[in-house]
């Protein structure tokens, strides 16, 4: 057995140097243990969904006085433009397929995604950019108390209209 002889200092400055090889053993110890932790973590959390469904696909937005034909209305709360005509009205999704940034609405009716550039005409439909698809349209019907209600979930073709 050969021990180092101790300088007979004493306090931090003056501790024995930790031994290269002791170092690399308690690295080697304290990330097996960080692994061990980290994967039990991991594996506690994979039960839980990454993202909750809201509870109710279904919101009102209002009457259909709210929307008279005319300029269409963003309802920002909502990330929807709702466009009402003399045939209908139509509520259309502000969220860009591509990665789900918010698109805004130019004065011509056209949409434009600020994240990637991504460009839609008047009817949602994709004229340049990454998205893969263009704008969705949202089933619009009414309560039988007379409020307009949306359903995010569920898809209806851009010429559809919700008479009125
Ligand atoms: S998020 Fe809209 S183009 Fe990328």
């Amino acid at each position: 057995m050969t021990d180092k002889p101790s300088s007979g200092l004493t306090g931090p400055r003056f501790e024995e140097p930790v031994e290269r090889r002791d170092f690399f053993g308690l690295a080697a110890v304290w990330s097996f243990f960080g692994m061990i932790l980290t994967a039990t973590l991991g594996a506690l959390k994979l039960p839980m969904p990454a993202v909750f469904p809201e509870a109710d696909s279904r919101f009102p937005i209002g009457k259909p006085e709210d929307f008279p034909a005319g300029p269409p209305k963003e309802i920002k709360r909502r990330r929807l433009w709702v466009l009402s005509d003399d045939k209908g009205i139509a509520v259309v999704s502000t969220v860009c397929p591509h990665l789900r940034c918010v698109v805004t609405r130019h004065a011509d009716g056209t949409f434009v995604c600020p994240c990637h550039g991504s460009r839609f005409d008047a009817t949602g439909k994709k004229t340049s950019g990454p998205s893969p698809r263009g704008l969705i349209w949202k089933e619009v019907s009414i309560t039988p108390d007379g409020r307009l209600i949306v359903d995010s979930e569920r898809e209806v073709s851009s010429n559809a209209r919700f008479a009125v």
